[in-house]
């Protein structure tokens, strides 16, 4: 059986990664497929899992449209899949790569398989486009791998067959011990910083760059002069972000801004943290087991499993909610390091089910 992975930014590596290792070490037949809709980002963490592309579709171009990237992954994927004749195509989350390689297969009537099916928010344009993609993948692939039993819930509340969905825990676990107890993560982080209990903050969401990141940076600015707490921040190479960040807080002497940092260094400093402050998907996963509390700087949230959980507070994006949020924050010690999204055995459910043994549903 011949499987193809298809990925092209940072959280798709990460996620498949260990998926990808995981057949490729049994000897399966695997084709990696980068589109690299992120090209230094993705190449990043290529690097860290040792994966070596069969190919490269390099569609990333400076500030690119949606639409133009839905326009070169289609071009440029369609005679790799037509030449390579995969029995199954990976996909992971919601990006544009994910929803362009899902329905580039479905054409060519090559099954797919969707790691990470069935997060909502509920609301089309928040996350921006991410909500529609994952509809779109979710309704026309074979296997829908849901994180949880809430992202099932979702998929069966929009009449999803029962019998294409599989909880499997979030494969972002399965990275995470893959990586973790390969490096030293305090001597990682002392390039960044000499002491530890800083905030570790990201922020790249489309749908809040403007008013809502600006709103976020200066309720962040006020707790840290207020508290003396640093915040080491890797910036997201969006240059609409970085301008936005360079506006803001970009000569603040409370934030340690920084290039975005390969999975090593970014673990090592979700380690050394003192509370995360992020609108990003996979840190929000990753942070529970570092027992790090999350102040989920946005207006949704599709992993509801975090809040109810006690483990991180959707702060919203308004410079009072979040400034209150970061005060919560900063009085939690949070004591377990269970994880609502995954136990590390992800990648082995995907490939046991792919292989027709569904002894873990
Ligand atoms: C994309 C995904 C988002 C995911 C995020 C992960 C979509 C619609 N969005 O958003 O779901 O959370 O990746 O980070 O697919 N750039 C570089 N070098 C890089 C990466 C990006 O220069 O290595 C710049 C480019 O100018 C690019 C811009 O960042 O045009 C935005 O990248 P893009 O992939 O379009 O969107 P993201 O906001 O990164
Ligand atoms: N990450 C990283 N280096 C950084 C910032 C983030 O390795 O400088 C990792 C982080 O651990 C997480 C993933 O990137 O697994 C999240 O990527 P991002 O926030 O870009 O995307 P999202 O998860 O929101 O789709």
């Amino acid at each position: 059986m011949k499987s193809c992975f298809v990925f092209g930014t940072r959280p798709e590596v990460i996620k498949i990664a260990p998926v990808y290792l995981y057949f490729k070490n049994l000897g399966e037949q695997v084709i990696a497929i980068a589109t690299a809709q992120h090209r230094e980002m993705m190449d990043m963490m290529v690097e860290v899992f040792g994966m070596k592309p069969e190919y490269d579709l390099d569609v990333m171009t400076h500030n690119q449209s949606l639409n133009t990237i839905v326009a070169r992954v289609m071009e440029r994927l369609e005679p790799v899949l037509m030449k390579e004749k995969p029995d199954i195509v990976f996909v992971q989350g919601d990006t544009t790569t994910a929803f362009t390689a899902c329905l580039c297969a479905f054409h060519l009537s090559i099954p797919v398989a969707h790691i990470e099916a069935g997060l909502r928010s509920g609301n089309l344009y928040d996350p921006f486009p991410e909500e529609l993609n994952r509809r779109l993948i979710d309704i026309s692939c074979k296997y829908l791998f849901a994180p949880t039993e809430k992202a099932k819930q979702n998929l069966l509340r929009e009449g999803i067959e029962e019998n294409r969905i599989f909880v499997v825990g979030n494969s972002v676990i399965d990275a995470l011990q893959l990586i973790r107890d390969r490096v030293n993560m305090i001597s990682l982080r002392r390039k960044f910083t000499d002491s530890d209990g800083y905030i570790l903050m990201t922020l790249h969401r489309r749908e809040n760059i403007g008013e809502r990141m600006r709103s976020v940076l200066r309720a962040t600015t006020r707790f840290a002069q207020e508290t003396g707490i640093k915040v080491i921040f890797p910036v997201h190479k969006n240059p609409r972000v970085r301008q936005i960040v360079s506006e803001e807080v970009g000569n603040n002497p409370s934030f340690i801004l920084i290039e975005p940092v390969d999975y090593l260094h970014f673990l090592s400093l979700l380690d050394g943290a003192k509370f995360v402050v992020t609108d990003s998907g996979g840190v929000q996963e990753e942070a529970p087991s570092f027992k790090k509390f999350v102040v989920v700087v946005r207006e949704t949230t599709e992993r509801p499993e975090l809040i109810e959980a006690g483990l991180g507070v959707l702060a919203g994006t308004s410079q009072q909610s979040v400034y209150s949020a970061l005060n919560q924050a900063n009085d939690k010690n949070l004591s377990s390091s269970e994880n609502p999204f995954g136990d590390g055995k992800t990648s082995e459910r995907i490939y046991r089910i792919t292989r027709g043994d569904n002894v873990w549903c």
